[in-house]
């Protein structure tokens, strides 16, 4: 399909928008702060996921400023299980540079925002677009699956150069006088519509129409996109070290995967009993009663993580350095402890 085929779907996906658009918190507000955490926020979370955290983070955080000053745990208790949590650090450092070059607004210029730390194009289309009504186009999952759709257009959507051109596309059809409506008309149809797992609901397209993989009836078929790489699989063994009422967890180094997060304590491979006992031994601790619990698994991105685990209750002696002993209570109120302990997490009565 030519750019002026594609032209012709903004206005039947406008006036789609108008009507059955969803209604999402971040939309009752033009506040550009607001627009960008729900835009962070939304980068690899479900909407029915953010709704809370947006309003919780908001509360807590209300400006540029409160952010830019947030202490580190706070920051990343705020974003505990929602992952990706770099996502929240480079937020805080953009926020930072805000206040120091850009009196506490964010600039109303794609290319400034883009030049902030953790903002991509994705992300800079979108404030931009939303907050500024500036007319750049957002292209993600959403969106290239509608596109793709459209054209029965076969180019793998992981390949940066197909992106690219999509991205030139839409900035070339997109309306001026109403970019961000335009855009989140496209996410919302990719999200509700075009939908990713199953058949997409194509008698409530507004599109349809003009959809070349519909008239093929050869939707399945899109996007193209290749294989992704195996994910690594590490195997660890997870200790629920406690002592009376107190477990043990310990902070994670600042950088690397879930950097500044608290955690159990863990070995890597899985430890037989006896090994278990030498590894708490090597810790410093005496340990009086030990038992296996259940295994879990986690999957982040690029690895999985297949925990053996065991429960042990200690002495009281001497504590092991960089290793703090808290309660419940205090791992619910203070301490961010990512998902990827969940089950251990619920074991010990830390719920939200
Ligand atoms: N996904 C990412 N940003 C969004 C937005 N503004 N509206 C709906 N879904 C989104």
């Amino acid at each position: 399909m030519r750019a002026t085929d594609y032209a012709k779907i903004v206005s039947p996906l406008l006036a789609w928008y108008e009507t059955c658009g969803r209604d999402l918190p971040w939309r009752e507000t033009k506040d550009p702060y607001r627009i960008w955490v729900s835009e962070i926020m939304l980068q690899q979370t479900r909407v029915e996921t953010v709704r809370g955290y947006y309003e919780r983070f908001l509360k807590a955080l209300p400006t540029i400023r409160d952010l830019s000053e947030a202490k580190e745990e706070e920051l990343l208790k705020l974003w505990e299980g929602l992952g990706y949590y770099s996502r929240v650090r480079n937020m805080q450092k953009a926020a930072r540079t805000v206040m120091e070059e850009y009196d506490g607004v964010l600039p109303p210029d794609h290319k400034q925002l883009l030049s902030l730390c953790g903002i991509g194009p994705y992300t800079a289309a979108a404030v931009a677009s939303i907050a500024y009504s500036i007319p750049k186009a957002v292209v993600d999952g959403n969106v290239l699956r509608v596109i793709t759709r459209l054209g029965a257009d076969d180019h793998d959507i992981s390949d940066v150069r197909f992106r690219n051109e999509t991205a030139d596309l839409l900035d070339s059809i997109i309306p001026q006088d109403n970019p961000g409506a335009f855009n989140q008309a496209m996410m919302d149809l990719g999200a509700t519509v075009c939908v990713p797992n199953g058949a997409p609901l194509c008698d409530r397209c507004p599109l349809k129409k003009l959809c070349r993989a519909h008239r093929q009836k050869t939707e399945l078929f899109y996007p193209v996109k290749k294989a992704a790489a195996a994910r690594k699989i590490e195997k660890m063994t997870v200790f629920l070290i406690r002592d009376g009422d107190r477990f043990a967890i310990r902070k994670r180094p600042d950088g690397g995967l879930l950097a500044g997060m608290y955690e159990f304590p863990h070995a890597f491979g899985w430890l037989e009993k006896k090994e278990a006992l030498s590894f708490l031994k090597e810790l410093g601790l005496e340990t009086l009663r030990i038992s296996r619990i259940e295994s879990a698994k986690h999957v982040f991105t690029h690895k999985e993580w297949h925990m053996w685990a065991y429960e042990a209750r200690v002495g009281e002696g001497e504590k092991p350095d960089g290793v703090l002993f808290a309660s419940p209570q205090e791992m619910l109120e203070i301490y961010p402890i990512p998902s990827a302990f969940s089950i251990y997490k619920e074991r010990i009565g830390v719920i939200l």
